[in-house]
């Protein structure tokens, strides 16, 4: 029976999600409707569920919901503002880094908390950050270049996508 209640800051906004002891943080977002994290391995292997906890990666299935209670978390969703994405987003589309998408979300979550953590990442840094991210399509590299170019964009060495205060 879902008697718990678990309120946390979803993406700017408070968010009460109604659950079970065992549901797990990557359930319950996603039948709130936060459909942008994918439901893949369930172990904490491939990276698809992955989003930020206060300020921090994780898989979000290896999270009980109930342990979210008062915590920040930070999905795709909050990442796009008045209709716009990142320029996160926006390099993993201009890189070609997105075949089929499933592993996109998590992908561009894990890039977005290492450059708050890291705004200009070494390759090995960036493999390092990405290595709990599995992709089984695009094989890396225009990944990698994607991150390269976010990290660029953000830290103003480059033109592209468009540039916010909060950015
Ligand atoms: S679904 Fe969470 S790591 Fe694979
Ligand atoms: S684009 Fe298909 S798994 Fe990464």
């Amino acid at each position: 029976m879902k008697d718990k209640h678990v309120t946390l800051t979803l993406n700017g906004r408070k968010a009460t999600l109604i659950v079970e002891d065992r549901t797990t943080l990557l359930s319950a977002l996603r039948e709130y409707g936060v459909t942008s994290l994918k439901r893949g391995c369930e172990e904490g292997e491939c990276g698809a569920c992955t989003v930020i906890i206060n300020g921090l990666p994780q898989k979000s299935c290896l999270v009980l919901a109930r342990e979210a209670e008062g915590a920040e978390v930070l999905t795709v969703e909050g990442l796009v503002k008045k209709g716009r994405l990142h320029p996160i987003q926006q390099a993993f589309v201009d890189e070609g880094a997105i075949q089929c998408g499933y592993c996109t979300p998590g992908m561009v979550m894990t890039t977005y908390a290492l450059l708050k953590k890291n705004p200009s990442p070494s390759e090995e840094e960036i493999k390092e950050a990405l290595s709990g991210n599995i992709c089984r399509c695009t094989g890396y590299l225009s990944i990698i270049r994607a991150v390269k170019k976010s990290a660029a964009i953000l830290s103003g060495k480059v033109k592209g996508g468009e540039l916010r205060e909060d950015d």
